[in-house]
């Protein structure tokens, strides 16, 4: 007999603080369980939650939540140059990466202070500071909980792309633990300026020195979910053809532009908003962020609805000012869906 509980509170377990309700609500702790819970739901929606630092939740959630608190980590390999390492899906992302760096193996430093958990670091390909997860996953476990079975993905099945994963599209895939191939001698990436201006003030830096100067820059620029609720950067960095690019740089000189390939390039989302002077603009509960405009944050007491509102309020700013359209980072979780869809 599974200890579902019935009307569980989310607030406290999403990072946004949104006020939210599930009709049921069961903590995952053995991976054993997985098929009988997700049998047991039948018809009803499943939404998977790890450290709810990247979703937006809706006041009831009308299906079951799965809380993810499968805990572990084990060595599967190790030589001279990498090890292999398993992490379960249910671990806290930021105290693996401090562990990892503690034992010599290197490769996660610049996605150090990252929210959320192991389980959710594959699905939108974390990044931060020159580093993205994929280039240190070797596999990720799953429960397919649509052909009931375990199975394992490889890194190029992930289909990672930027804040973007095959996984994302498919949330049947219940991720239960991810294998990272780490390095045994650490490469400092130091390709941002931030991070390379902060290390250039020391003499030969360490893994260590790295995490902490990226856990430095994290805490002046984003803010602690601890004490103002938030998602990290609301919108994605859109991605433009180099003729539009060329054209805002004419009319925008400071704009920050990051080449993707010769084609395409990057530009800064929270410049543009920036430049629309919204940083500490507010809507009620909700606003945008006074140190970073990429950042939505709850004044307190905020829901969902009044959060997309703001959101589109930005969205249709940023187009009417830029012709650029700017899509939601977050995974936006409806009250109901249909499982399997994609
Ligand atoms: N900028 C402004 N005004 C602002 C915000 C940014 O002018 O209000 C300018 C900055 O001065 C800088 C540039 O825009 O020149 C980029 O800003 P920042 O370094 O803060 O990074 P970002 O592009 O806004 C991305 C990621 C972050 C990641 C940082 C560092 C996305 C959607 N966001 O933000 O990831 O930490 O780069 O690598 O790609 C997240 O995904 O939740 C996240 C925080």
């Amino acid at each position: 007999m599974f200890a579902v509980q019935s009307n569980y509170p989310l607030d406290k377990l999403n990072t946004l603080h949104l006020k939210s309700i599930a009709k049921k609500y069961f903590a995952l702790t053995d991976i054993a369980d997985l098929p009988q819970i997700t049998a047991e739901a039948k018809e009803s929606p499943i939404f998977v939650l790890g450290g709810g630092s990247n979703i937006i939740l809706p006041e009831v959630y009308q299906g079951l939540i799965i809380h993810n608190q499968l805990r572990g980590i084990t060595l599967i390999e190790t030589t001279d140059e990498f090890v292999l390492v398993k992490a379960m899906a249910g671990e806290v992302w930021d105290d693996f990466v401090g562990y990892t760096i503690a034992k010599g193996w290197f490769g996660l430093e610049n996605l150090s202070l990252i929210p959320g958990t192991i389980g959710a670091s594959p699905i939108q390909n974390i990044g931060a500071y020159g580093v993205e997860v994929k280039d240190f996953i070797e596999s990720v476990e799953v429960y397919d909980s649509k052909n009931k079975q375990f199975s394992q993905l490889n890194n190029s099945d992930c289909q990672f792309k930027y804040r973007d994963s095959y996984l994302k599209h498919n949330l049947h895939l219940i991720v239960t633990s991810v294998t990272f191939r780490l390095l045994r001698m650490a490469k400092l990436n130091t390709n941002y300026v931030d991070v390379a201006k902060a290390l250039a003030e020391l003499t030969n830096p360490t893994a260590q020195d790295l995490r902490n100067c990226v856990i430095k820059i994290r805490q002046t620029k984003l803010p602690d979910p601890a004490v103002i609720g938030n998602v990290g950067s609301f919108f994605h960095n859109p991605i433009l053809d180099m003729a539009l690019v060329g054209q805002l740089q004419e009319k925008y000189p400071t704009i920050p532009v990051y080449p993707v390939n010769d084609e395409k390039a990057k530009v800064s989302a929270g410049w543009l908003i920036d430049n629309l002077s919204l940083k500490g603009y507010r809507q009620g509960n909700v606003g945008v962020y006074d140190k970073q405009a990429l950042v939505l944050v709850n004044h307190g007491n905020a829901t969902a609805p009044e959060l997309l509102a703001l959101a589109s309020y930005i969205q249709d700013k940023v187009w009417t000012n830029y012709a650029i359209r700017l899509n939601i980072e977050p995974l936006i979780v409806p009250e109901k869906h249909k499982n399997y869809e994609k």
